[in-house]
Formats: structure tokens, C-alpha cells, sequence
């Protein structure tokens, strides 16, 4: 499909995933966008009507033999995340995509403006312990490796001296629908959930009791994909990094009877729990609570990721990120986060995906 002259021109990233999806949710229907979206498998939701491109981004051929297509795009949303088994994030791998991407697009992209990278929490360590609280994108860098630092300073290397500009956001834990995208914080814990009501438990609370405690900041996927449209069209964004969280802060602990309420279930204990080894055996028990309840999935896997799911519910610290600076700059998006829990969950719900 041509685009209208005038037209900004989005090629998202990532779109078979979360962030991408929503965004492409976002885009698709503003007539002040065409789409084109890249990613291996085609975007499970909202994909009618933008073009797709089946790329695999740790190939620099397949890159470079899409660049061509790509000449016209304006805007770069770049959602894509490379992660081994047992939510493994491999650093080279995730500088790679970013630069095969680039090295590939930038020579005949020549009506560039604006390519975007979204990040998240790790930026400040949030997966590894206690950090500085509320974080702040002026915060210094930690020592050691991280895929982050090295995507933007691979992304800043290629941007000496082009007219093009760049941005990154940092939301944390992304709260929305995906499919076929299991490292989904909502589709995880409803499935966890759903598999003990189906085994006759409470809705125990699977990490640490400093995790349930732990003040947090989230992210509604919405909200996030409003912020990056934002943040890629607004001047005075370039070349800067924002939280963006809901702007609220909750407690597992204060959500935890209304969580169990929404699945019909008694709220439990703290009870730690390796869930990759505890749900090793539980495909039976989903397939018969799948079977039962019309559930589009009948394998486990395919909405939840359980190793994803451990370093969710072993954050035993306070998650807090500030979003002064995305206000300074003029976003003042906000969400009610206990609000946002059980409207994801009823979409989840609605589409056959969650009980
Ligand atoms: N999920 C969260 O709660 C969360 C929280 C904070 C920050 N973030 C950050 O947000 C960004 C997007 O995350 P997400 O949750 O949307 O991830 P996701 O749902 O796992 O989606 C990842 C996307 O990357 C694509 N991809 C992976 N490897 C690829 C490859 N080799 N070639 C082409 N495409 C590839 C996948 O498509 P195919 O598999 O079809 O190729 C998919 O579309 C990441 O930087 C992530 O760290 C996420």
C-alpha cells in the first residue's frame, strides 16, 4: 500500500511483541502514518493492512536484502529484543540486531528522522538489587555490560553528524496483551493463577516476602505506546532518554486480594516458589483448565514464560522511577494501575486467552 505524501513513515521493530504490537495497534489506524512492520513471524494482532516484512535481525544479509524497502521510512521504532531459553538477554546478540538494522537501513534511508529504542529498568540495574530510587535518566551508568548501554552507544556512534535524531524509554514490567510473546507480566501471572485455582489453592504469592512489600512503579502498554509516539515526533525529545511508568506506585501485597478476587480465587501466603521447576509438570493441569474455560492455548508456553516470571517476583527492593523529566518535556500521561490490572486481565479474559 503507497502512503500519502506528507505521511510519516513507521517502521516498527518487534511487532510480533508486545511493545511493537500495541504500537502498531497505536499507529495503524491514523492517517497520519503508514506502517510497515519487521520481526520473524508476522504480528499476531492488529497486522491487516501494514506491510510485513519477515526479517531475521541477527542476520545482516536478510538486513541488508530488506533495506531497499525500507527507503522511504521516517521513523524507527525499534521494540525488538533478542532473548535465549530461560530468559537469557545476551548482550552481543542485542547490540547485533540494532546494528545489522542500521548499518543496513542508513545508507538509502535518506528521509530519516527519528529512530527510537525502547528500553526499560535494567538501564539502572533494577534485576540485579537495591539501586537509587526514584531512578532518574541522569543516573550514571553501572559498571559492567549491558545490552542497553551498548544499543544506544551503537545507536549514537552512527548518528555523528546526520540530521536524523534519537530517543530511548524506559518503562519496566509492561502491562498489555500479546500473543505468542509469553515474557508478558499479566498472561504469566494469569496462568499461574489459573493453574493453582485449578489444583485447589489459594492465590499464593510465588516470590519473597520483601517482593510483595516492594514499592513499584509499572508500565500500561497504552500508555507506553502514546509516550513513543510522542517522544519520536516532538523536537525538543531528541537525543533523550524518559521514563515512562504509569506514574503511580503499587504494591503486590495491596493488590493481591483483588487479584485473587478477579480469578475467583482466596488470596494465600507468601509462598517463594521456583516456578520453572513448579510448573515443569503442570501442562496437564492448563490443558484441562484450557479445555475447560475455551482457552485459544492449550501449551503452557505459549502465555507464560516462567523464568521471566522468577526475575519478576525476585525483585526484593523498592522499583520507583521518576517521571519529572517526561513532564518537564510535556507528556503527562498517567495511569491508575490497579485500574490497568484488571482491564488488561478482562482483555486477556475476552479474548479467550486467560480464564
Ligand atoms: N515485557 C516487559 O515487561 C518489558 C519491560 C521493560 C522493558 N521491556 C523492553 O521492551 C522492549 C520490547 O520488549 P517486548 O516485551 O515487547 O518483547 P517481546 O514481546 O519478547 O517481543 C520481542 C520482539 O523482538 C522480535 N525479535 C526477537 N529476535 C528477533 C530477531 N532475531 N529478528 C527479528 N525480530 C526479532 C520478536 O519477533 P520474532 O520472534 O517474531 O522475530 C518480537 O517481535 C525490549 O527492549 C524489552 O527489554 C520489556
Amino acid at each position: 500500500m503507497r502512503a500519502a505524501e506528507g505521511v510519516k513513515k513507521a517502521l516498527i521493530v518487534g511487532a510480533s511483541g508486545l511493545v511493537g504490537g500495541n504500537l502498531l495497534e497505536r499507529l495503524r489506524g491514523d492517517p497520519a502514518w503508514h506502517v510497515t512492520t519487521l520481526s520473524r513471524r508476522p504480528p499476531a494482532l492488529h497486522g491487516e493492512g501494514a506491510q510485513h516484512l519477515p526479517v531475521d535481525l541477527l542476520d545482516a544479509a536478510q538486513c541488508r536484502a530488506a533495506a531497499p524497502q525500507l527507503a522511504d521510512t521516517t521513523h524507527i521504532f525499534f521494540c525488538a529484543r533478542s532473548v535465549e531459553q530461560n530468559y537469557v538477554i545476551n548482550v552481543d546478540a542485542n547490540r547485533l540486531i540494532v546494528e545489522n538494522l542500521l548499518d543496513a537501513m542508513l545508507p538509502t534511508a535518506t528521509k530519516l528522522e527519528h529512530v527510537q529504542i525502547i528500553h526499560g529498568m535494567k538501564w539502572y540495574g533494577s534485576n540485579l538489587g537495591p539501586y537509587r530510587t526514584p531512578a532518574k535518566e541522569w543516573h550514571p551508568r553501572l559498571p559492567g555490560r549491558n545490552f542497553y548501554y551498548e544499543q544506544l552507544d551503537a545507536l549514537i556512534e552512527r548518528q555523528k553528524g546526520a540530521r536524523w535524531s534519537w530517543s530511548t524509554l524506559r518503562p519496566h514490567f509492561i502491562c498489555g496483551v500479546s500473543i505468542g510473546s509469553p515474557s508478558n507480566p499479566l498472561s504469566t501471572l494469569g496462568a499461574y493463577a489459573a493453574v493453582l485455582r485449578e489444583l485447589g489453592e489459594p492465590l499464593h504469592f510465588p516470590g519473597l516476602q520483601g517482593a510483595f512489600d516492594a514499592a513499584m512503579n509499572i508500565t500500561d502498554v497504552a500508555l507506553l505506546s502514546k509516550a513513543m509516539e510522542w517522544a519520536a515526533t516532538e523536537p525538543c525529545c531528541a537525543n533523550e532518554a524518559f521514563n515512562i511508568v504509569n506514574g503511580d506506585t503499587f504494591r503486590w501485597r495491596d493488590v493481591w486480594v483483588m487479584l485473587a478476587e478477579h480469578f475467583g480465587m482466596k488470596p494465600g501466603t507468601v509462598r517463594p516458589t521456583n516456578l520453572r521447576e513448579y510448573m515443569a509438570d503442570k501442562q496437564p493441569v492448563w490443558e484441562h483448565v484450557a479445555k475447560t474455560n475455551g482457552l485459544k492455548f492449550e501449551r503452557l508456553e505459549a502465555v507464560a514464560d516462567w523464568a521471566f516470571a522468577d526475575v519478576m517476583f525476585a525483585g526484593a527492593w523498592e522499583q520507583t522511577a521518576s517521571v519529572v523529566k517526561a513532564h518537564q518535556y510535556g507528556f503527562t500521561g498517567m495511569v491508575d494501575t490497579e485500574e490497568m490490572l484488571l482491564r488488561v486481565l478482562g482483555e486477556y479474559r475476552t479474548l479467550k486467552i486467560l480464564p
